[in-house]
Formats: structure tokens, C-alpha cells, sequence
């Protein structure tokens, strides 16, 4: 009986080998028979409960089958592998490559490296802070009055949270007290990183676009210092002499605070079109910190003096690189984008 079903299984077996057309198929038929649960291996496994004469006759027959199956098909794999379709399979291997297209960093990203490197070569640290900012954070400890009106020169985006009110921040500047709360004078810093505001978008404003603010403490810190970093900074990061110019202005956090110019990149200050005939580009924000800021940060008044200030990064990408539309950087638009 036994040896029939094993007789059985090898003519099976054998016919389906010959009959099988792929290397895929032939090792679905192996494992059918001699696998972990084939049959034939079901076989094998229950010899030992066989009586002595029986697995006498039912043993060597087993075995011999097994071999002929694993025989059959190594000699089909054999076969097999000797059908290829060698037109099928020609290539040519004269024909020009295939060019796989490699990324590459982003405008804003290039013009954040260049920025950090300048910075960290002055003795600059690099800080980070959170993009969703608690209401505290970004206006009261910058000394932002409630209900001032102040508040509404940087409408945001709210985020709903039940317990406290928080926003998508409108300025890297909250960054400054976070870092001055963790870290004591004298301190240089820079915080690089991502803004949003409510804007109605235009080619020189957008809602989500990146700041670049800069901070330094000491005991005996002073507006010269600013003008004389600033300088550096910019002649440094368009490889030509740049001067710089302030004015009087108002942010919250700083006293006194001012806006700061530089002499057109384009003309080097005689006036041209890019800067309106004025010969100065406006940068950005800036002055010296608030008393009250220390204060927040846990510093003793009166101690200390600082330096900050503040500016977009897209402004100056755009004047590096010649861009005349901020929309551009995040639109998506690869005829742009792949330029860099
Ligand atoms: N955070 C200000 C803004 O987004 C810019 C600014 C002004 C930053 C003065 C400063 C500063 O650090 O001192 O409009």
C-alpha cells in the first residue's frame, strides 16, 4: 500500500517537473513534495512508527524517490537555464546611460549654510525653537502689552487649545528668551528658522517664510558692536564691502530699537532701480534688548546689555540671488527650483 502511494508520488512528481516551464515553478513543486510539510517528507518523517518489515520495504523506496525527485530537478533547472532567449536577452551596451536625478538643497537652505558658517567662524552659537509658540512666548515675555496694538503688526495663525493659547510663531524672536532662560552671559547666538503670518500674498510677502535672528550679551555690549558685526556679516556674505545704516523705529523688545539698511548690492549705493534710487536696501529689525526681556529670562536689571536683531532670510536670498518674486521659493515651480 504504502509503497504504491510513494510509487504514486514519484511518477506525479516526475511529470510535473517536466512539464514545469519556470525555476519558480519547479521550487513550488520541490516544496510540494520534500518540503518542510511535502508529502513525500510526511512520508519519511513517519517511517520510525512503522513496524520492522514494513519500514524495510517502505524506507529504501522512500529514500530512492527522494533523490530521483531532487536528481529531476536539478537536471530541469539545468534545462532550464539553458532556454534563455539570448535575443530576448541581448543588451546593448553602447547605448548612452540612463541619468538618475540627484536633489539638491533648497535656495533657502543654501543661504541658511552660508549664513550659519559666517556666524559660527565669529564665535556664533546655532539655537532652535518650537514653530507652534505658546502666546506667552511670542509677545508677552518680548514685552508685548496685552491688547496692544503692537500685537496686530504681526497677525498670526491660532492654534485652539483649551488651557493656554498658543500660535504658529509670527518672529524667531521668542527664541531669544527661551535660550537666554537656559544659558547665562556673556552669549553669541543665531536662530535660524521658520515664521508664519496672516498676509495677503504678494511678490514680497508671504505666510510661511523663514527669519533669521541673532543675539549678544554681555556686560559691556553696545550698538557699535551691532553696526561692526552687521558689516562684517554682510560684506562676508556678499563678497564685497557693505555698510550699514540705521534708523529709529519701534519693537517692544528692544530699547532703543531701530531698523537697519544696507547700501545696495546692486549699484554699491549710487541708486539704481533695485533700490529704488535711494541707494539702501532695508534689512530688517533690531536693537538693543529690552530691560524687561532680561528680566523675564531671569537675568538681575541693570547687569547686563545685548544686541538683537532680526530679518527674512527670503529678502536675502532674493538679493543674493537675483529673485524678484518671494512666491517662488515655495510654489513648487521645478523650472525654478532646479536652477539651484
Ligand atoms: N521680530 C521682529 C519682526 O519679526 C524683528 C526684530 C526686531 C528682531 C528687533 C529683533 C529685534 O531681534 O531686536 O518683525
Amino acid at each position: 500500500m504504502l509503497k504504491q502511494k510513494i510509487e504514486g508520488i514519484k511518477s506525479e512528481s516526475l511529470e510535473k517537473i517536466k512539464k514545469s516551464a519556470s525555476e519558480r515553478e519547479l521550487y513550488d513543486i520541490k516544496v510540494k513534495y520534500l518540503g518542510r510539510n511535502g508529502s513525500l517528507t510526511k512520508i519519511l518523517k513517519n517511517l520510525k512508527n512503522l513496524s520492522p518489515e514494513k519500514r524495510r520495504v517502505a524506507g529504501p523506496v522512500a529514500n530512492q524517490v527522494r533523490r530521483d525527485i531532487k536528481e529531476a530537478c536539478q537536471n530541469k533547472k539545468k534545462e532550464l537555464a539553458e532556454q534563455v532567449d539570448w535575443e530576448k536577452e541581448k543588451i546593448d551596451v553602447t547605448l548612452p546611460g540612463r541619468k538618475t536625478e540627484t536633489g539638491h538643497l533648497h535656495p533657502i537652505t543654501l543661504v541658511q549654510r552660508d549664513i550659519e558658517k559666517i556666524f559660527t567662524s565669529m564665535g556664533f552659537k546655532i539655537a532652535d525653537g518650537p514653530e507652534i509658540e505658546s502666546d506667552w512666548y511670542n509677545f508677552t515675555a518680548l514685552n508685548f502689552p496685552q491688547d496692544h496694538p503692537a500685537r496686530d503688526m504681526q497677525d498670526t495663525f491660532w492654534v485652539k487649545n483649551n488651557k493656554e493659547k498658543f500660535v504658529l510663531r509670527t518672529h524667531t524672536s521668542p527664541v531669544q528668551v527661551r535660550f537666554m532662560k537656559e544659558n547665562k552671559p556673556p552669549l553669541k547666538v543665531i536662530i535660524p528658522g521658520r515664521v508664519f503670518r496672516n498676509e495677503a500674498t504678494d511678490a514680497t510677502h508671504e505666510h510661511t517664510l523663514h527669519q533669521f535672528e541673532a543675539l549678544v550679551v554681555g556686560d559691556d555690549v553696545s550698538v557699535g558692536h551691532f553696526k561692526y558685526i552687521v558689516q562684517e556679516f554682510f560684506t562676508q556674505f556678499f563678497s564685497k564691502e557693505t555698510k550699514i545704516r540705521l534708523r529709529p523705529c519701534y519693537f517692544p523688545f528692544t530699547e532703543p530699537s531701530f531698523e537697519f539698511d544696507i547700501n545696495c548690492t546692486v549699484c554699491n549705493g549710487k541708486g539704481c532701480p533695485s533700490c529704488k534710487g535711494g541707494g539702501w536696501l532695508e534689512i530688517g529689525g533690531a536693537g538693543m534688548v529690552s530691560q524687561n526681556v532680561f528680566a523675564v529670562a531671569g537675568y538681575p536689571k541693570n547687569k547686563y546689555q545685548g544686541f538683537a536683531w532680526g530679518f527674512g532670510l527670503e529678502r536675502l536670498a532674493m538679493m543674493k540671488y537675483k529673485i524678484n518674486d518671494i512666491r517662488l521659493f515655495h510654489g513648487g515651480d521645478l523650472r525654478f527650483i532646479q536652477q539651484f
